[in-house]
């Protein structure tokens, strides 16, 4: 046998050593283990981190492809996988773990994603129903409830929340945010982050949060989804930023980049905000995770002229993953091994996505969110139904209530429920909801005849969502004739809103209005159920339906919720978080709008108003339909005057703002007091109305609350000309009420910071 001289026997053992991984040791920190790993991969196992695909159970995006193909498990044993999304099952998910464990060089586990907007198997309400609560904890503990269930079904990461500020409700995405107010959807996002992430995200009961779609994506001209975003950077650090900068303060572990192209820069490839704001402003350490190929569509943006360009733009402007454009995994080995691209920012990328899989337990553990037992213990348990169904109940809005046809009376006899959402189990839990089984939601049919006991309850379906047949107006006529009140469930499909779902008009789909109207001729007393994942155009029904509640898509316990505030068992105390219009044609719509040189107040009554050369349409009021901030109760909120504890403050004193509220009815109930303030004078025109306080409060029939709110310069804090962050001194108002329209208004000074 030839004998080898000592020094390749050493060779030998050398590169032995560094070729056969052994993983990183348990007791070594974090960071030696990751540069450990770091020190051992190749170019294409670093490449390999970088690529996030779809599982083969729902396809989110444009493209599908199937986890068991024996080339996507090849990918895994490769290396060539970070991470699988909207797949899942604990079962399911270890094998997957136990593949790229056990069987790739490295042995670096999965991140496995999901949609997991609003609930995993109990489905709350779509987030715009949520934000109406106004109730933060309620809202936290739903994503708790969500994180709780997910993980078990072997889930680490969800894509949410998504915190897209939007004014324009023909954006169908509307549905899954928080509304058009910065400030409520701040305190909105950090309670989601919070309820997702718990205190340890190695916690196997809490799945990484990821905020979205960042940025601006919901000022997508003409509310037309994916398209172009265009705006000053003081309204984009104003508006669109700060629920983003609230969920990273609430220590969200990544964020996802939005489809559309910022001040002509695809936001995926935008060196300004996902670097200059991200990185070196925020100081944001996490991961960034495009969107479904949001990296090679920089191509079809026009912005790079092939997917070699686009990947090379993004890693350079801090995307740390691709999301099904497989542009990373083509092109960034040639584009390092040419020079193009410095190793050091893929290096940078791949330190964040192991930091992330560290800080899941991942290394320690890679099964710990692979759970059978808890699985089928957690899921759709009783105490999740309940924590859904208290939710479902607090988003509704009461928007009319004429001559308090709510709550029903127990003496109700007969009922009809008519209308395309009325038996209805999958529409109820909206979009993006695809791990709930629609077979578990509650029809509001369901709920009605539970609720009514001892009621003759019918129904007819009267028209479908899409269709404008009229064929089933006469039997709904004949059912309401035959009834003594008549609940009418109308609105949107759960793909009638969501992504890639925006609408040029956005009144109710199809027929429904029509058959509304046919209803309405039998003199019938009517309630009106309305579900929408978005600001409907509801004119008709405020001018002839008696009483209105905004039902969103409220999820598996729907029909439930919607019963118990319909016979009053829960006083609706739901407040919009967004600007009903009165016609489309006012959108974009929102209350924290500039005055301009010529602001018309009006409602074209005056004489001669048609010569008025005021910022105005000649035939539609300025005003919306129902403002932001605005809802009912069963009973009835007096407001006495606000006091001021001083007329000035300077910038380091605080200011108290005190009311009395007073429950006025006969039944206890919620109110959410709104506080407004007004900058009457800024560097840059100030909004005619911002929110900045409030408080959700319970009062017993007849109770009186003195509510006191503080305010300090922090709170008058904007986006100056010079674009510096502060306050101004100067002359504002102060304005309290019960939503943005209705408030007392009381002037302060500013005197100095
Ligand atoms: C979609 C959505 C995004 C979602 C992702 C993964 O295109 O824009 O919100 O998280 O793909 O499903």
């Amino acid at each position: 046998m030839k004998r080898f001289p000592l020094s390749v026997f050493a060779l030998g053992l050398l590169l032995f050593t560094f070729t056969s991984f052994t993983p990183p040791q348990k007791k070594d920190p974090p960071e030696k283990r990751i540069e450990d790993l770091l020190a051992k991969m190749t170019l294409e196992e670093k490449v390999g981190q970088l690529n996030f695909v779809v599982g083969d159970l729902f396809n989110t995006g444009p493209t599908v492809r199937t986890a068991q193909s024996d080339k996507f498990n090849e990918a895994i044993k490769n290396g060539q996988i970070t991470g699988i999304f909207n797949i899942h099952g604990a079962e399911y998910i270890g094998k997957l773990q136990r593949m790229a464990v056990k069987e790739s060089r490295l042995g670096i586990p999965l991140l496995i994603g999901a949609d997991i907007i609003h609930g995993f198997k109990t489905i709350f309400p779509i987030p715009l129903g949520e934000s109406a609560s106004w109730d933060l904890a309620a809202i936290e503990n739903g994503a708790r409830v969500a994180a709780l269930e997910s993980s078990a079904g072997g889930i680490n990461l969800t894509f949410a929340p998504m915190v897209d500020i939007t004014r324009d409700s023909r954006w169908g995405r509307t549905a899954e945010g928080a509304g058009e107010d910065p400030y409520l959807g701040s305190l909105i996002a950090a309670a989601r982050v919070k309820g997702f992430q718990g205190k340890d995200l190695a916690d196997p009961r809490t799945i990484a949060a990821c905020v979205k779609h960042f940025v601006a994506y919901g000022a997508a001209e003409a509310g037309r989804d994916y398209n172009t975003t265009d705006m000053s950077e003081y309204l984009l650090r104003d508006v669109y930023l700060p629920p983003f900068k609230a969920a990273l303060d609430a220590g969200s572990a990544t964020l996802m980049t939005s489809f559309n192209e910022l001040n002509g820069v695809p936001a995926t490839g935008n060196m300004f905000i996902l670097q200059q704001i991200l990185r070196k402003e925020w100081g944001f350490t996490g991961t960034v995770i495009s969107d479904w190929q949001n990296i090679t569509e920089m191509v079809q943006h026009g912005y790079s002229k092939d997917h070699a360009q686009a990947a090379e733009q993004a890693l350079q402007a801090g995307t740390d993953v691709d999301m099904m454009g497989e542009a990373y995994l083509k092109f960034v080995p040639g584009l390092v091994r040419s020079g193009k691209l410095d190793q050091k920012i893929l290096d940078e990328s791949v330190r964040r996505v192991l930091w992330l899989k560290f800080k899941l337990g991942l290394f320690d553990n890679p099964y710990r969110y692979s759970d059978s037992k808890r699985e089928k213990r957690e899921i759709r348990s009783r105490e999740n139904l309940a924590v859904a169904f208290d939710m479902a109940r607090k988003s509704i809005v009461l928007l009319k209530n004429q001559g308090n046809a709510l709550p029903l009376s127990a003496s109700t006899k007969k009922i009809a429920v008519i209308g395309p959402l009325g038996n209805n189990k999958a529409d109820m839990n909206g979009t993006w909801s695809f791990f709930g089984e629609e077979q578990h939601a509650v029809s509001f049919l369901e709920g009605i005849r539970k609720y009514a006991k001892g009621a003759q309850v019918t129904f007819a379906q009267g028209c479908d969502l899409y269709s404008n047949s009229t064929a089933g107006f006469a039997e709904a006529v004949t059912a309401a004739r035959n009834a003594d009140v008549v609940i009418m469930a109308l609105g949107e499909s759960a793909v009638m809103n969501g992504e890639g779902a925006s609408r040029a008009d956005i009144g109710l789909p199809g027929v429904q209005l029509d058959l509304v109207k046919e209803i309405h001729k039998t003199g019938k007393p009517i309630v009106a159920l309305v579900s929408s994942g978005r600001a409907l155009e509801l004119t008709w029904l405020d001018q002839h339906i008696p009483a209105i509640l905004a039902t969103w898509s409220l999820g598996s316990e729907a029909g439930n919720a919607a019963a118990s505030v319909l016979w009053g068992e829960y006083n609706p105390a739901g407040k919009l978080p967004l600007s009903f219009p009165r016609h489309v044609g006012q959108l974009p719509l929102y209350y924290n709008h500039k005055n301009t040189g010529r602001m018309y107040e009006g409602d074209h009554s005056e004489p001669g108003s048609e010569r008025v050369y005021k910022s105005r349409y000649r035939d539609v009021p300025n005003t919306p339909l129902y403002p932001f901030g605005y809802g009912l109760s069963y009973t009835t909120f007096a407001y006495g005057a606000p006091t001021l504890s001083k007329s000035s403050i300077t910038g380091a004193e605080t200011l108290t703002v005190t009311v009395e509220v007073t429950n006025t009815g006969k039944v206890p109930g919620e109110e959410v007091v709104q506080l407004y303030i007004q900058d009457l004078v800024g560097s840059t025109a100030r909004p005619v109305k911002q929110l900045k306080k409030f408080q959700k409060l319970a009062f017993a029939p007849g109770e009186k609350k003195t509510v006191t709110f503080t305010l300090n310069a922090a709170d008058l804090a904007f986006w100056r000309q010079d674009m510096t962050f502060g306050a101004e001194p100067g002359d504002f108002k102060v304005m309290v009420g019960g939503n943005s329209r209705d408030v007392q208004a009381l002037p302060f000074t500013l005197t100095s910071l």
